[in-house]
């Protein structure tokens, strides 16, 4: 068989995984009510194949969001929803883990029905920035991010809290894990980056400061769910949405050895140039991350294909991959690469909003013959 090692079982905390081909999470901005119905059901169902499904992004609250269209998981529709999909992924064979998600300065008042601000380590604008907002003629689009309100000291509990209830409503869904998002220049990286938290107090400052509240929210989610069904995505070095930070290796190594201690399930890294630029990860640095975090699994994401998966895996820097765009285009993904089929090409003009067309429409390798 090609791709034996990609191909093959492995364990993540206590869930165990027929493959290590991870669906990557993917926005994809079909929710208009915030719920998660019919479509979803269907979309990821098609995708049970995969050693685990990871949600689309998902707002932990009201004041979390930061584009229009994408789900939440803190009412009971929204909730009740969720058990749906999560249901159907299941009776197709499948195991789902909920990205909990709060966008922090990447947002404007035009998403939220009373306007609020976003909220972020401190009141610096994300330059260049854009979220998603519906305009007043109906229609939707790119819009440039408003500039944050700084998140005062007693105010961050709360915060924390909110992931917290989210994680409670995603265990009640039925959801086999939770992921933390801490990747991609969203609020957890904004308060790890130096060019974004200018705070002075415990949150603000050294490594370990920086580092605080992702892992205040970790343990509050390893509270609810137990370490061995929580991940976390991080995105060391991305430069993308404004952010710019000048220990981003650091903090990716004390972060490695913090969650190593919690024994969390998996670490998933998304790498820097997976939207693009020119930096990418060097071997030393997945070699020294796999000494630090050593007990859990460890996945990357961004550009990879069955064949670099396999490699990764056999140089022992990773367990697994998680796969993007490719599972847009390609439900059945890891028959394909099983097969050594070619993949269907995604088409970028339908990734976000819109509805069947693009979503729950690309054909299996048995539809297309
Ligand atoms: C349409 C689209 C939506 C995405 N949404 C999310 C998301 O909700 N959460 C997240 O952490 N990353 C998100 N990403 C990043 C992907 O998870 C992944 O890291 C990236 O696409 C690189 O993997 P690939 O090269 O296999 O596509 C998104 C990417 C795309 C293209």
């Amino acid at each position: 068989m090609p791709y034996d090692k990609l191909l093959s079982p492995i364990r993540f905390g206590s869930l165990e995984l027929p493959n290590r081909v991870v669906m990557a999470p993917l926005t994809r901005a079909r929710c208009p009510d915030l719920v998660p119905g019919e479509m979803q059901q269907t979309y990821y169902a098609q995708r049970a194949n995969a050693g685990l499904i990871i949600s689309e992004a998902t707002n932990i609250s009201e004041s979390a969001r930061g584009y229009v269209y994408t789900p939440g998981i803190f009412t009971d529709e929204q909730e009740a929803g969720w058990s749906k999909v999560v249901d159907a992924v299941h009776d197709a064979g499948g195991r789902m883990c909920l990205q909990l998600w709060h966008v922090g300065r990447i947002g404007h008042g035009m998403v939220h029905p009373d306007g609020r601000k976003p909220v972020a380590p401190s009141a610096l604008k994300a330059e260049g920035a854009e979220c998603y907002v519906e305009f007043e003629d109906g229609s939707s689009g790119n819009h440039p991010t408003s500039t944050p309100r700084a998140l005062e000291t007693k105010e961050i509990p709360d915060v924390i809290d909110e992931y917290r209830q989210a994680a409670i409503r995603a265990k009640r869904a039925g959801f086999d894990m939770v992921e933390v998002h801490a990747a991609n220049a969203y609020l957890l990286q904004q308060f790890m980056a130096t060019g974004a938290n200018k705070r002075t107090d415990a949150y603000g400052g050294s490594v370990e400061n920086r580092a605080r509240l992702t892992l205040e929210v970790v343990d509050a989610v390893v509270e609810v769910m137990g370490a061995d069904r929580v991940g976390i995505r991080i995105s060391p070095f991305i430069e993308i949405f404004g952010l710019t930070d000048d220990e981003p290796k650091a903090m990716a190594f004390h972060l490695a050895e913090q969650l190593e201690q919690r024994g969390l399930a998996y670490l998933h890294i998304n790498e820097p140039d997976w939207a693009g630029g020119d930096i990418k990860l060097t071997d030393d640095f997945r070699a020294a991350m796999r000494q630090r975090f050593a007990s859990g699994a460890l996945i990357y994401c961004g550009h990879y294909t069955a064949e670099r998966a396999e490699k990764l895996i056999e140089d022992d820097y990773g367990d697994g991959a998680a796969f993007g765009r490719p599972y847009i285009a390609n439900p059945d993904l890891v028959a394909r690469f099983a097969r050594d089929a070619a993949l269907n090409e995604p088409d970028p003009s339908t990734f976000y909003g819109g509805d069947e067309h693009g979503y729950t429409d690309y054909p299996t390798l048995e539809q297309a013959q």
